[in-house]
């Protein structure tokens, strides 16, 4: 279940006191951005500051950034507090909600739980790169909107998301197994019903592109 389901029974203080020994290693880049570099380093943005004390290189959405970040920064407050892209939520910032999935090398990753620094030089995508340059919604998109797959619609990237990456996993072959391996992603409207059908009719589309 662990590698399918993005939420974690692992606390917060385990994560941080288990990863900070893994980012000690050199860490192993299987991606490499084409898109034209972004320079959002600390002197461009003027972000970072005192605690600024590693460059990081973020692929994300095609597009190179270079953050100067405490190594302690993560994946989702890189994100949203110094790429400025806050379409991915920050719900309850322990691994338990699934707000704040994002794909990391196409695979869904729980960014509140992954340091900035793990990510580097892997392609990151979040919900604000999968639509079309010219607007055109991704199949998962559209279909939560025509199922009205949402209410407040705080879940609603991450579960976008996470639909995503299940459907490409191979689990999304009936109901069951949409709710199962999507029960990592919480939705306090419990939009659920909405969300499972939007699931099934971007899934045929999917499996077309
Ligand atoms: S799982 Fe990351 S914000 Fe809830
Ligand atoms: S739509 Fe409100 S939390 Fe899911």
């Amino acid at each position: 279940m662990a590698e399918h389901n993005p939420r974690s029974t692992q606390s917060r203080r385990e994560f941080l006191t288990v990863a900070a020994g893994t980012c000690a290693a050199p860490l192993a880049y299987a991606a490499t951005p084409t898109a034209a570099a972004a320079d959002t380093s600390a002197a461009a943005t003027g972000k970072g500051g005192a605690d600024a004390i590693e460059t990081v290189a973020l692929p994300v959405n095609g597009q190179l950034h270079r953050l100067a970040l405490d190594p302690r920064t993560t994946l989702l407050d890189a994100l949203r507090d110094h790429i400025g892209l806050t379409g991915t939520k920050k719900g309850c910032d322990h691994g338990q909600c699934g707000a704040c999935t994002v794909h990391i090398d196409g695979h869904r990753a729980l960014s509140c739980m992954t340091f900035a620094v793990m990510a580097e030089g892997r392609a990151v995508t979040t919900i604000e790169g999968l639509a079309e340059p010219g607007g055109r919604l991704h199949p998962m998109q559209q279909a939560f909107v025509d199922h009205d797959a949402f209410q407040c619609g705080y879940c609603t990237p991450g579960q976008i998301m996470s639909a995503i990456a299940c459907i490409k996993e191979g689990h999304a072959s009936s109901e069951a197994d949409i709710r199962e391996f999507m029960s990592g992603n919480l939705c306090r409207c419990a939009a659920y019903p909405n969300i499972v059908a939007a699931i099934m009719q971007a899934r045929a589309e999917m499996q077309e592109l």
